[in-house]
């Protein structure tokens, strides 16, 4: 109960429209979505996939807001106006934040396993805007309205456009920010473990060598072996 007190208190916080916490819990769709949402989202932990489905189902025909029973939602969240919303599956949100009308979060279709974005503490999404893929949008950050988000974006940072930018970090402008990160040069691990791989091999061959020259009777190189045989005969 506490916990729905502190959402509509959310929604009065939020939208300067709003008013008593009575007209918000019977009038406002995102309020309902989220309370189906959580029902639906118990019934999918206890393994009723088939329930949830049906109650997320008829909260995005009530309200036109669809969020998948396996979502995550945090504290305090708010939808405002709701209509035309998607909420994926492995999506994550965190407490406080606040999505606008025609908001997805989704997958490109590309990613198996996780394949929506998390969204950390106070994040804002503006109207029309898709965040798409299995990456982070950090605390505090601003999503403008109508961007398409396909990338990480930092803590407290404002992302613009299609694609997306990060125009704003810490309320400062950022003029070239694909400029200040290097988003091409990064290291590749398996790059990285196959380079320490082959310097452990040369380091053994030069052990190996080393004690042939000490030990020439007890160790012999295959190949060296095979020549010797073939000499012999
Ligand atoms: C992004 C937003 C949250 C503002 O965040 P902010 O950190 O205060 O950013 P600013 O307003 O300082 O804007 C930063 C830059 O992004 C631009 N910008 C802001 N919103 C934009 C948008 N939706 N599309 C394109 N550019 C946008 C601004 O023009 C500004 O550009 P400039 O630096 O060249 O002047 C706000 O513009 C927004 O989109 N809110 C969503 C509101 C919404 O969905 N309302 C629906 C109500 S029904």
């Amino acid at each position: 109960m506490s916990r729905l007190g502190e959402m509509l208190g959310a929604y009065q916080k939020r939208d300067p429209a709003a008013r008593s916490k009575l007209e918000i819990f019977l009038l406002y769709p995102g309020v309902n979505a989220t309370i189906h949402y959580r029902i639906a989202h118990w019934f999918y932990r206890h393994n009723f996939k088939f329930i949830a489905r049906a109650i997320s189902q008829w909260a995005r025909f009530l309200t036109g807001i669809e969020i998948h029973p396996g979502a995550t939602i945090g504290r305090r969240f708010v939808i405002d106006h709701g209509m035309g919303i998607v909420i994926g599956e492995t999506a994550e949100i965190g407490d406080d934040c606040l999505i606008y009308h025609g908001v997805t979060l989704g997958g490109t279709g590309k990613e198996k396993g996780k394949r929506h974005p998390t969204l950390g503490n106070n994040v804002l999404v503006g109207n029309g805007a898709r965040i798409l893929g299995p990456f982070k949008v950090g605390d505090n950050s601003r999503i403008a309205s109508g961007s398409v988000v396909l990338s990480e974006i930092p803590p407290n940072s404002t992302a613009v456009g299609v694609p997306a930018r990060v125009v704003k970090i810490n309320g400062q402008a950022v003029e070239n920010y694909t400029e200040c990160v290097d988003q091409i040069n990064t290291g590749d691990p398996v790059e990285d473990e196959i380079e320490l791989l082959t310097a452990r091999i040369a380091e053994l061959e030069e052990e190996l060598c080393a004690c042939r020259r000490r030990h020439p009777d007890h160790i012999h190189a295959p190949e060296e072996t095979a020549l010797t045989e073939e000499k012999e005969k």
